[in-house]
This record gives structure tokens, C-alpha cells and sequence, in this order.
């Protein structure tokens, strides 16, 4: 068997269309949508996340303010800017690149992102709103790959959905999602992580199988289930260059669908990021997300 490839791109592609409509309606109504990007520090991986989202704003009709500081910042003053751009009606969107550098109290930060503004759907209060089936943002990468099975017609209901990470970025938020009742989700969820006694009695019976690891070529094709569908959210540098979670090759054989990296997950978080900076600029006039 060979997998059919899910191609991100071409999907983030679409999503990306229907944003900058939505953009332009709201630009003709006197709102430009605007996203603020906090980035501290020079991790090389967050300057090419930071850019590519900044190109995709402008490509989609969103204005983005660039809030690059050095390293050293201290974590008052990273408090200082959230307030200030909490503060600015033309801000609806605030997304903090992480890591952060170790002297900033992670949480701290993301705890004072406005909730209304908060682009990446990491602060508490809409964490709360996702696990009670009500968010008004999601998570950017947990959305994105909920789009991405939507959109390659993967049935969630009923199917067994194998999480290996339990990040607050990835695992945690996409399990939250998929397990709702609702379109493009009610599976049954399962969360694996270092934990976790057998892994691969757990992977070897997933319909979906969701590798956010950080580990190259973790998942093996021994651990895939026949005809299953295998999303792999992991950027791993390799001498080989980027390479994800999951060993495409032996999985490709093996599956029925794969994301390929890159071209499959990385995509549609800057999509979803981009569409939630959107709906938080329509609930500003009011508009429902
Ligand atoms: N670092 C890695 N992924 C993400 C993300 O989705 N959002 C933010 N803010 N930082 C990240």
C-alpha cells in the first residue's frame, strides 16, 4: 500500500484564501485586523516561525506589529509591552513565540495576554473554553490538524485517535479538541507520552495517530496500523535535513494517509494562527467568531 500524501500546503493554501476574504470584508467595515508578534531571544527555529508568519499576514490583508527584543529582556518589561498592546484597539491578535528565554516565568507571560487578544489560544481561559467544547480560539497546530483531517475526509467519529506528546502546545489541546462531540472530532482519544509502559501496543491500534514527539523518526512502521491515518508534527534538524516523528518511508507503505515534512502540519498552524487573528478582529465589532 502507499499512502496517499496530505498536502498542507495546498490546504493551508485554501484556508489561507477564505482568511483574507474574511480580512477584506472586515477592512471594508473599517477593521483591519492586526496581530502583534512578541519574539525574545535569537532561537533560530522561532526567527523562521516568526518570519513566515509575518509574510503570511501581509499576504492576507492582516496588519502585523514586530516586537523583536533581546534575550536579556527583562520579564517586567515583556509585561509592560502585553499591557501596552492589550491596551491597543488596533491589536486583536498577540501571539508570544516560545521558548522563552529561562529567566521569564512562562506562564506569567501567557497569563497576561488579554484573553480576547490571545492569537495562540494558550492563555487559561481558553484553554477552560476548549476542554468545555466552547473555545473561541483553538490552539494554532491542534486546529491545523483538525482542519487537515477534515479537509482529507479522515472520519474522526468513533476512530481511535493515538496522541504521543502530552506538549501544552500540541498533545494536550488536540486531545481536548478531538474528543468533543462535533464535526471533525468524537474519536477516542488516547495520550501517550515517556510515561507510558507499551507504546506501541497503544500506536499499533490507532486509526489516527498524531506523532508530537520532537524525536526523529520515533514512530517506526512496526508501530503503525495498517490503513490508518499518521499525522507527524515533528521539525527535527537532521544531518539528513528536516525530518519528522514518524519514518515516512516505511510508514508510507503502511498507512492509508501521511503529512509529509515539511508540507503537512507546519503549514496549517501559521493558517489557523492567521484565521484566529481574524475571528478575535469580528468579535471585536461584535460579530459572532
Ligand atoms: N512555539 C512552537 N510552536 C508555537 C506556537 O504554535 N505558538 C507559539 N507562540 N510559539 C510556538
Amino acid at each position: 500500500m502507499t499512502a496517499e500524501i496530505i498536502d498542507g500546503k495546498a490546504i493551508a493554501k485554501q484556508v489561507r484564501e477564505e482568511v483574507a476574504q474574511e480580512a477584506s470584508a472586515l477592512d471594508a467595515n473599517g477593521v483591519t485586523p492586526g496581530l502583534a508578534t512578541v519574539l525574545v531571544g535569537d532561537d533560530p527555529a522561532s526567527h523562521v516561525y516568526v518570519r513566515s508568519k509575518r509574510k503570511a499576514c501581509a499576504e492576507v490583508g492582516i496588519k502585523a506589529w514586530d516586537h523583536d527584543l533581546p534575550a536579556s529582556t527583562p520579564q517586567a518589561e515583556l509585561v509592560e509591552l502585553l499591557d501596552r498592546l492589550n491596551a491597543d484597539p488596533q491589536v486583536h491578535g498577540i501571539l508570544v513565540q516560545l521558548p522563552l528565554p529561562e529567566h521569564v516565568d512562562e506562564q506569567v507571560v501567557l497569563d497576561r495576554v488579554d484573553p480576547a487578544k490571545d492569537a495562540d489560544g494558550f492563555h487559561p481561559y481558553n484553554l477552560g473554553r476548549l476542554l468545555s467544547g466552547e473555545p473561541v480560539v483553538a490552539p494554532a497546530t491542534p486546529a491545523g490538524i483538525q482542519e487537515l483531517l477534515i479537509r482529507s475526509n479522515v472520519e474522526t467519529s468513533g476512530a481511535e485517535v493515538v496522541v504521543v506528546g502530552r506538549s501544552n502546545i500540541v498533545g494536550k489541546p488536540l486531545a481536548a479538541l478531538m474528543v468533543q462531540k462535533g464535526p471533525g472530532a468524537n474519536a477516542t482519544v488516547t495520550v501517550c507520552h515517556t510515561g507510558t509502559r507499551d507504546l506501541e501496543m497503544h500506536t499499533r491500534r490507532a486509526d489516527i495517530l498524531v506523532a508530537a514527539i520532537g524525536r526523529a523518526k520515533a514512530i517506526t512502521g512496526p508501530m503503525i496500523k495498517p490503513g490508518s491515518a499518521v499525522i507527524d508534527v515533528g521539525i527535527n534538524r537532521t544531518d539528513d535535513g528536516l525530518v519528522g516523528d514518524v519514518d515516512f518511508e516505511a510508514a508510507s507503505e503502511i498507512a492509508s494517509a501521511i503529512t509529509p515534512v515539511p508540507g503537512g502540519v507546519g503549514p496549517m498552524t501559521i493558517a489557523m494562527l492567521l484565521r484566529n487573528t481574524v475571528k478575535l478582529a469580528r468579535r471585536t465589532m461584535g460579530q459572532p467568531g
